[in-house]
């Protein structure tokens, strides 16, 4: 298989990234992030969640920075929603995809949406419809694709029957999610191969967490699968609130860096978003997560 000459990133930063922030982040600041990442080149961002505020306060102004950002032609807007509650509460924000999200482990599922995966499903089965119906995108996310923090290892097979059971009611696109950054080449590869049983190769994402420094490797091996669509982090921010321990995702500048390199394109522009990081960053009074914005940062201010 050849190597895809395009790629395409989503920066699911303000979300994945800032969703276990414990400090409070203003709205304005989360719509001046979606600014930044957008004037970088970035052309999926996935933008904030419409779950209980009660389990993920941190997204409680869902609808504030909806409402917030300044949207750029070409540029596609993505929310979390679990429930038809929280399809209700976006769609008036008016999202370009709504990211339904379920996992291959049944105690990590009960643990993060408080239900089991069939019982998802069918959670899932009226908001994929409705959503569809509004001509709404419609992705899903399959989390704990390769390890579960209560389970330990996933087989491939759970991920297969989590996507057939997503392909059944309608979902258009999975990401297969390393949720807690256990996982390692050949075994994302099955991952990926399990949802590709029944996605085609251009309804498949990566979506990689970092935890174990493992996510750029596993970024090239799916790319050696023909996966060319990915989730990443700007400054690698992040984590799961139900996945203690776990780390950002993978920062999308060093996934940017590792493209450039390899001659495949992103229409991102790697300094752009650099300050795009260091901004955020900044706001937080963190060190960023990426080793390339670090890199270059060092190289400015040398
Ligand atoms: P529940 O407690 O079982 O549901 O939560 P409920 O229907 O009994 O509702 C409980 C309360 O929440 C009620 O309020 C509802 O009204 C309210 P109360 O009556 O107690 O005042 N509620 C809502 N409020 C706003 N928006 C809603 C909504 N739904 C109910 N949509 C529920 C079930 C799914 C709501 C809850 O478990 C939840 O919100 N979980 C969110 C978990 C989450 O956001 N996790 C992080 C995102 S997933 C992730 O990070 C993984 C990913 O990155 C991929 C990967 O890396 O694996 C995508
Ligand atoms: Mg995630």
């Amino acid at each position: 298989m050849p190597l895809p000459s395009r790629v395409k990133l989503v920066d699911v930063g303000p979300r994945d990234g800032l969703q276990n922030e414990k400090q409070p982040v203003p709205a304005a600041v989360k719509i001046e992030l979606v600014q930044r990442l957008q004037q970088a080149g970035l052309t999926e961002i996935e933008v904030t969640s419409f779950v209980s505020p009660k389990w993920v306060p941190q997204m409680a102004d869902n609808a504030e920075v909806m409402a917030g950002i300044v949207r750029q032609p070409g540029v596609r807007y993505s929310v979390l929603v679990p429930n038809l509650r929280g399809l209700e509460a976006a769609l008036p924000t008016r999202p370009d995809e709504v990211v339904v999200f379920a996992a291959a482990s049944e105690a990590f599922s009960q643990r993060n949406i408080n239900c089991s995966i069939e019982e998802s499903i069918e959670r899932f089965r009226p908001v994929v419809a409705a959503a569809l119906a509004q001509n709404v995108a419609v992705r899903g996310a399959i989390s704990c694709a390769v390890g579960c923090p209560y389970e330990g290892d996933v087989a491939p097979e759970r991920v297969a029957m989590v996507a057939r059971l997503m392909r059944e009611i309608g979902v258009q696109h999975v990401g297969v999610a390393d949720t807690i950054g256990v996982g390692t080449p050949l075994k994302v590869q099955r991952a990926l191969e399990a949802a590709l049983q029944h996605f085609a190769l251009d309804a498949v994402s990566g979506h990689f967490h970092d935890t174990y420094g493992q996510a750029l490797a596993n970024t090239l091996a799916a790319l050696q699968l023909g996966v060319w669509q990915f989730d990443a982090s700007v400054a690698g921010l992040g984590g799961c609130p139900y996945a203690k321990g776990a780390t950002g995702n993978v920062a999308t500048e060093d996934v940017v860096y590792m493209l450039h390199g390899m001659g495949i394109d992103t229409g991102i522009d790697l300094d752009g978003l650099v300050d795009a990081g260091a901004f955020i960053s900044d706001f937080l009074g963190r060190k960023s997560q990426s080793r390339a914005a670090t890199a270059i940062w060092n190289k400015r201010t040398a």
